[in-house]
């Protein structure tokens, strides 16, 4: 008979979703940051930039998966609930979070859409131009994707920062919730 799921940790969908979309973004932080800096048009700068656009565009396209899903499923409840400022500070951080999970690819879609450039996946297909080429609008959509670039770095830092000290400072159950020990799994 299975047994009952561990009511304090997300569950299997909720981790895998968290884990499969953290690879990807860094995955894709990385190669954007390494693209900005070569030189426009050359060669490994296009390729680097298709496998960006296809990882940026996978986030996109499970994310609305992964909130609806987050809705019906909810939070785990805490085993020694956090004070009242802290549990508000990791929620802002977290829905800020999912709010920049849309706008990052939607501002990198629109600077890329706009400026006429393509919109891959994996070589597999194109994602439709849902904008008119533009180069204003593309203009814009650059300057939004760098900017809210910045902005996940810095919330994912202090994201990751905050994780590390419940880990290792204060040796409590919050990296638990997200990474469970076989032991204590459902
Ligand atoms: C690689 C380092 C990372 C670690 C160690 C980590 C760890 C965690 C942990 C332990 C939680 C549960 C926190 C709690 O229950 O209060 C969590 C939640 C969350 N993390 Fe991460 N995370 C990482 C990367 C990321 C990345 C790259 C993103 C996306 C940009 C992200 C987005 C989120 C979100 C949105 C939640 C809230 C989940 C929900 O309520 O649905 N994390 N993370
Ligand atoms: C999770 C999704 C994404 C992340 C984390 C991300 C992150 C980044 C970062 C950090 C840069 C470097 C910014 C700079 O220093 O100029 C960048 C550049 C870029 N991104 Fe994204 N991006 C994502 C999605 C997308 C999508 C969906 C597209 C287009 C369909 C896109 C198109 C581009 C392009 C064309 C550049 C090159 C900018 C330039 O130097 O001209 N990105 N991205």
């Amino acid at each position: 008979m299975a047994r009952a799921r561990d009511p304090h940790t997300y569950d299997r969908t909720q981790r895998g979703f968290h884990w499969l979309m953290a690879a990807l973004i860094l995955v894709a932080l990385a190669l954007g940051l390494y693209a900005a800096w070569q030189v426009p048009g050359t060669s490994p700068r296009r390729e680097i930039l298709d496998i960006h656009k296809s990882i940026g565009l996978t986030v996109l396209l499970l994310l609305p998966l992964r909130f609806v899903y987050r809705l019906v499923a909810g939070e785990p409840a805490y085993r020694a609930p956090p004070s009242r400022s802290a549990h508000l500070a990791a929620r802002a951080a977290h829905w800020s979070l999912y709010a920049l999970m849309l706008l990052l690819p939607v501002s990198g879609y629109v600077y890329s859409a706009a400026g006429g450039y393509g919109l891959p996946w994996f070589g597999v297909f194109s994602f439709p131009r849902l904008v008119p080429v533009d180069k204003a609008l593309s203009l814009a959509g650059y300057t939004a994707h760098y900017w809210i670039a910045w902005a996940v770095g810095i919330v994912l830092a202090l994201h990751v920062l905050a994780v590390a000290w419940h880990a290792w400072i204060r040796r409590d159950e919050v990296l638990g919730r997200m990474w469970p020990r076989r032991a204590a799994e459902g």
